[in-house]
């Protein structure tokens, strides 16, 4: 039997490539990899167990938490305190930041920006689902408490991105900066394999994923592209297909794969859309451009924004480059 590599033997024989590496990205890598199989097994049997519904509690963003929200960040919070890589993490279910203390932190160089649960209202109609996370190299001095600042850090920063999509079958997708490979979870055996190494974004494609229910209060660039979309045009394979499953990370992996664009706009009531920059588009713009897609938030490069608050939203447009390049063609002439 020829076993393809696992996730483990991958995240080691990687790091041969930096010379100077520790081991902790790996190390960091690893406790995410353990908390998504925890967050994994809950998710597939959130149909039988008393965990769907509402928390009872809202977010930040005045959002209902479903209970499963609340579990996956408590297992990824817990996962990353529980060893000595990461002084702190924010994610887009707690307001502020968490700064790790323990004197097993005290050095830790990494801090971890998280969406723990991903299109979470699809949980309780059995769709596919997910995580992505960010890593960066803390720029306060190590010793010190963590500062707002190490996660206020544009995202061409990042040292290290990925998701995980609770789909069909369960994949973990990352790049550290030198391509993407994604892993798909054997769940009998209880591990990652190698199964999409080197992913490319096809140059263009025929799918467009947006919420056209809100296309009255889209700007004028968006709805001239939707339009655009929707033509009759053989040689261009127009009209497009309309897919939009509204998990991010759903929508975004069947783009990469098959050729697509995403789009979430700003809107008239929501002035900078919905996707929270740090958690959702830092990290897919990343895997993005590693894969030879782009990102943008219609008229500059989504990983060259400076952050100045940890919940900002921006519109964002990605995908195949071909593709995000028109989309942006309509924004520059028509706003
Ligand atoms: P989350 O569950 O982390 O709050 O994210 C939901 C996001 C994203 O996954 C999805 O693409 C988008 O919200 C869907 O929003 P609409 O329902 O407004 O289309
Ligand atoms: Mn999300
Ligand atoms: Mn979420």
């Amino acid at each position: 039997m020829n076993l393809p590599q696992t996730l483990g033997e991958f995240i080691v024989e990687n790091q041969k490539d930096f010379p100077y590496a520790s081991g902790e990205l790996s190390q960091l890598l690893s406790s995410l990899r353990i908390a998504a199989k925890v967050v994994n097994r809950e998710i597939n049997k959130a149909g039988l167990a008393d965990i769907l519904g509402i928390a009872g509690a809202e977010n930040v963003q005045g959002e209902a938490q479903m209970k499963l929200d609340v579990f996956a960040n408590d297992v990824f919070i817990k996962a990353l305190k529980a060893r000595g890589e990461v002084c702190g993490v924010a994610s887009e279910e707690n307001e502020d930041y968490i700064a790790f203390r323990d004197p097993i932190h005290s050095t830790s160089k990494y801090v971890v920006l998280i969406d723990p649960l991903d299109g979470s209202s699809n949980v309780d109609v059995n769709v596919s689902v997910g995580t992505i996370f960010s890593i960066y190299r803390r720029l306060s001095e190590p010793g010190t408490p963590v500062q707002l600042e190490d996660f206020l850090q544009p995202g061409n920063l990042q040292v290290a991105a990925g998701y995980i999509v609770y789909g069909s079958s369960t994949m973990l997708v990352y790049t550290t900066g030198r391509g993407v490979n994604g892993f798909t979870y054997d769940p009998s055996i209880g591990s990652f394999y190698l199964s999409h190494p080197e992913m490319q974004f096809p140059r263009s494609g025929k799918i467009y994923s947006i919420n056209e229910g809100n296309y009255v209060h889209f700007p004028d660039g968006v709805k001239k592209y939707i339009k655009y979309c929707q033509e009759l045009d053989p040689a261009t394979s127009r009209p497009y297909s309309s897919r939009y499953i509204g998990s991010l990370v759903s929508d975004f992996h069947r783009n990469m794969l098959k050729g697509g664009i995403y789009i979430y706009p700003k809107g008239t009531t929501s002035p900078n859309g919905k996707l929270r920059l740090l958690y959702e588009c830092n990290p897919l713009a990343f895997i993005a451009e590693q894969a030879g897609g782009k990102a943008t938030n219609g008229f500059d490069r989504i990983l060259d924004i400076q952050p100045n608050a940890l919940h900002q939203r921006v519109p964002f447009f990605i995908g195949s480059v071909e593709m995000v390049e028109k989309a942006e063609e309509f924004m520059a002439q028509f706003g």
